[in-house]
């Protein structure tokens, strides 16, 4: 027992002595993840800004491959589709989380092309034009009742045949709010 404790205490002092050894630059250091990064040789690849914007302010709620809980409507694989026609183009940028999303109009702008490059590529307009900062600065004052947006949007893509099926943008069983 007293000899568990003196181990303890020899433990204890040792460490500190340690830690008094080292210059305090490299015990700072050891807290900055690019110099374990360094030092690891790992390569990270760089994060283009619109993967940082959508990081920090869709993922939480869309998922890091865009599809997350099943209350939310998956981006991946779809998305694309709301680009076949100018209301659903639109919508896009009005959908809630998009318009008082605190990015600016330009980070809005190029989250969404990337998003629909990235995860929604086949399904895009046959040529696509990328959105433009003004375009959602205008875009993004509309208020809109989403559901009734919404269904319009995709009965409108349905009967002019940009889409095949209703069931190819159904939402979830169960909405979230
Ligand atoms: C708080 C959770 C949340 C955040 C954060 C969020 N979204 Fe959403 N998003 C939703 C929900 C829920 C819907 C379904 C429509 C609705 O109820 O507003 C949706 C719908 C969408 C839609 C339309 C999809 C469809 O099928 O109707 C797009 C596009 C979209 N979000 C993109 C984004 C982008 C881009 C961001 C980041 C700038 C973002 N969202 C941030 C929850 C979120």
């Amino acid at each position: 027992m007293t000899r568990g404790v003196a181990c303890e205490r020899t433990k204890r002092a040792g460490l500190l002595a340690l830690a008094a050894a080292l210059p305090f630059g490299a015990l700072a250091q050891t807290n900055v993840p690019d110099a374990v990064t360094r030092r690891s040789g790992l390569r990270v690849a760089p994060m283009p800004h619109a993967a940082q914007t959508y990081a920090t302010n869709c993922q939480g709620c869309h998922g890091e491959l865009g599809a997350s809980a099943v209350e939310i409507p998956a981006l991946a694989g779809r998305v694309g589709y709301f680009t076949r026609s100018d209301a659903g183009r639109r919508y896009l940028v009005q959908v809630p989380n998009v318009a008082l999303n605190p990015s600016s109009d330009d980070d809005i702008a190029e989250v969404l092309n990337w998003l629909l490059r990235t995860y929604s590529r086949p399904q895009l307009a046959a040529g696509f034009r990328p959105y433009t900062a003004a375009e959602v600065a205008t875009l993004r004052r509309a208020r809109i009742d989403v559901a009734a947006t919404r269904q319009r949007v995709v009965d409108e893509l349905v009967a002019s045949g940009a889409i095949a099926s209703p069931d190819l943008l159904a939402l979830p069983a169960t909405p979230l709010y």
